[in-house]
């Protein structure tokens, strides 16, 4: 992609006047007042009402070319009645299933009083419904006492709890990432020790290494720490994932400050520095979380706007892009009312149609979530009734 965008402009140094807006850039949607006009060899596509972009055409185009929604698609595509253009399916679409990381202030904590495995049926309803990914949050603390640290033996009665839920997801086909919970925090210490986080996801990749349906979710949500020094540990844990032998699975990546999308590219760091990650077997993506309320955090029914999941998803859709990674939302929610709703869908429109993320998944599902507004877990959790049907099952 790096090579791509070279020649790009040089296209455009020998092309002309530089009125058109360049590759990736946004050329329409309600409320842009810009140039509409693209580049040479690319043209404006329609993504949703709020955005449309400038991306590479595939027919050949000559400087003179002002057309636009000129471009063919050999993408896997399908329209719903929600986003207009050709959409990339997720191959990765589902909820996390919360519960093992429950109770965080009780180690190790006793089973069905301070932490729960996710239920079963939960897993069967939505296998039911269509989607084919869980996320399972975890604690390491639980996993590896304190008492021998990182490196030491992993808690048997624990790794066993994880492994069950895990076999059942993946005995129905479906994908479950391994989500160590601890926002790069071990035993109220920001960890600091590569060797020993690289030496930890090792041994417990090393556990799941012949089941080709896991994924390994590395950090959930680190902050505190600078985004090199997450990239650092990071980049240390998919290697060792991949030197234990697990070299077919999917592994996911999260950055600094809580792996938010819409700072991705500011005030995080992130886009400095997760260009730079490599993976030996190639099969990565770059997780961030994103939530529509006001400050981000999911704590909020009330979504800022109708439009501000597309909104705070755009800047890191083009970092993607022009990086050449593919992304993956590993925690979206908000409230049962129509703007949220709305919210939503642009947010999972923008990136059906942007092609670069491959999977999205609700925060979130569990046993012991009771009234808390963005719950998915059936029968009667509160995004059950609305969400399920009107945000998220257009988008299988
Ligand atoms: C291992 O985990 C079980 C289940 O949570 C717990 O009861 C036990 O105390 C743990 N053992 C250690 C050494 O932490
Ligand atoms: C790493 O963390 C430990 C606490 O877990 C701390 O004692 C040590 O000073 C830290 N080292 C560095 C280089 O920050």
């Amino acid at each position: 992609m790096k090579s791509f965008l070279l020649s790009a402009a040089a296209t455009l140094a020998l092309s002309a006047p530089a009125l058109g807006v360049a590759v990736w850039g946004q050329c329409g949607g309600i409320g842009f007042t810009g140039s509409t006009t693209c580049d040479a060899g690319n043209a404006c596509v329609y993504l949703n009402d709020y955005y449309s972009q400038c991306q590479p055409s595939t027919a050949t185009t000559t400087v003179e070319s002002s057309t636009v929604a000129s471009t063919t698609s050999t993408a896997p595509s399908s329209s719903n009645s929600i986003c207009s253009g050709s959409r990339t399916k997720f191959k990765f679409f589902g909820v996390s299933e919360s519960g093992g990381e429950f109770g965080n202030t009780v180690i190790p904590g006793a089973l069905g009083t301070d932490y729960t495995w996710p239920s079963p049926s939960s897993i069967d309803f939505f296998v039911g419904n269509g989607f084919n990914t869980f996320r399972i949050p975890f604690l390491m603390e639980r996993m590896s006492p304190p008492a021998t640290g990182l490196t030491g033996p992993f808690n048997q009665t624990y790794l066993s709890g994880l492994e069950t839920i895990v076999s059942y997801i993946t005995g129905k086909g479906a994908y479950a990432a391994i989500d160590p919970h601890n926002y790069m925090i071990y035993n109220g210490q920001t960890i600091n020790d590569t060797n020993a986080f690289q030496t930890w996801w090792a041994n417990l990749a090393t556990v799941f290494k012949s089941n080709p349906n896991v994924i390994f979710d590395i950090q959930n949500e680190p902050y505190t720490i600078t985004a090199q020094q997450v990239f650092d540990l990071e980049q240390a844990a998919v290697n060792g994932i991949r030197a234990a032998g697990a070299t077919s699975q999917l592994i996911l990546v999260e950055g600094t400050s809580y792996t938010g999308a819409w700072t991705w590219t500011t005030t995080s760091g992130n886009s400095a520095v997760w260009g730079a990650i490599q993976d030996p077997n190639n099969n990565i993506a770059i997780e961030m979380h994103q939530y529509l309320d006001s400050d981000g955090s999911g704590t909020s029914p009330t979504c800022v706007s109708s439009t501000i999941g597309a909104e705070r998803l755009q800047d890191a859709t083009q970092w993607l892009q022009q990086n050449n990674l593919k992304g993956f939302l590993g925690e979206i929610g908000a409230g049962s009312n129509p703007t949220c709703i709305t919210a939503i869908q642009g947010a999972l429109c923008e990136m059906q149609q942007s092609g670069v993320w491959i999977g999205a998944l609700w925060w979130a599902a569990g046993p012991w979530w009771g009234t808390y507004f963005q719950s998915i877990e059936p029968p009667s959790g509160a995004a059950i009734p609305s969400i399920l049907p009107q945000a998220l099952e257009p988008f299988l």
